[in-house]
């Protein structure tokens, strides 16, 4: 059987952002920038990397500064060229979006992340498709998509984590039948568990590569944990149904950026990875921690 190839990922970015409030009032969070790059930027380079042609955005009301973000920007990218300043104009262009390879659809109301995915059902075909949550960083050599790309052989895969005992309830959580190196098969998963109910510490990140059968399950979810539409629930149903779903255990560091602390942790690694910031930030950040401990 020729492996199936997954060219369409799904961007939930509908949410409204409250902790990142007031500056959300104005800005959709996913435009809120690590160092000088969007978050959003970050997701659609790594599903570029993993071969993704077509890109699905699910927004809601008040978000159009991202469709503008994706669109070209003749004016400026005019007064760069004539500036000479090269390396910034193909920044810019590799922001703007070919009209065929973007489609956005609203997701009316905030029902739940598997709502969302599924507000994009249209789009689908009968064809695997990604889901990428761009509040997860993930730093790594090789992107993590593209390392679960290559490691996918049909079901469903999840991006998976071990994470400390008492962060387990943040998130789905994994229950695993066998380990086959970086890939973990799975006999069950269960969204925002208490801490003393979690089946493992191995936790969804948010990185999915999905069968079509998950869509079709997404059609008759009911509401899950926290009363909302819970992706994990869709994908559980799979297993229940007898269909293999994978954790993939990937190489790299993820970052929580739908939190303050996760952001500014994101923002600093960023930085310290940049030729042009990480002298000056280092000095900077050593002195102030010195500073700090001699005020203790
Ligand atoms: C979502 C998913 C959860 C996953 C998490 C990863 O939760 O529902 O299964 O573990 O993303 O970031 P959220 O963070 O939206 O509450």
């Amino acid at each position: 059987m020729t492996k199936q190839r997954v060219t369409k990922a799904i961007f939930p970015v509908a949410g409204l952002g409250t902790r990142f409030l007031p500056a959300t009032k104005s800005i959709p969070k996913e435009i809120l920038t690590l160092v000088d790059r969007p978050l959003i930027q970050y997701a659609i380079d790594e599903a570029r990397e993993a071969g993704i042609e077509e890109f699905i955005f699910v927004t809601s009301r008040g978000k159009s500064a991202l469709e503008d973000y994706f669109d070209g920007a003749p004016d400026l990218e005019r007064q760069l060229a004539a500036k000479g300043k090269d390396a910034l104009l193909s920044e810019v262009q590799r922001a703007t979006m070919d009209s065929g390879s973007i489609a956005c659809v609203r997701q009316r109301e905030a029902l739940g992340l598997g709502h969302a995915v599924w507000c994009a059902r249209r789009l689908i075909g009968d064809e695997p498709f990604a889901v990428l949550l761009p509040d997860d960083i993930i730093k790594s050599d090789v992107a993590c998509l593209k390392q679960m790309v290559d490691a996918y052989d049909g079901g469903s895969m999840v991006a998976a984590m071990e994470v400390p005992n008492h962060r387990i309830s943040d998130y789905g959580v994994l229950d695993i039948n066998t380990h086959i190196g970086d890939v973990v098969s799975v006999n069950g998963m269960v969204e925002k568990p208490a801490r003393d109910e979690a089946p493992s510490n191995l936790a969804v990140i948010g990185r999915y590569i999905l069968s079509p059968n998950v869509m079709r399950n997404l059609n008759k979810i009911e509401a899950g944990a926290g009363g909302e539409i819970q992706l994990t629930d869709a994908i559980a149903k799979e297993i229940a149904e007898q269909r293999a779903v994978y954790g993939y255990k990937f190489e790299g560091t993820r970052f929580d950026c739908g939190s303050k602390s996760g952001f500014l942790q994101a923002t600093v690694a960023c930085a310290l990875d940049r030729d042009d910031l990480r002298g000056e930030l280092m000095e900077y950040l050593q002195d102030l921690l010195m500073l700090r401990a001699a005020a203790e």
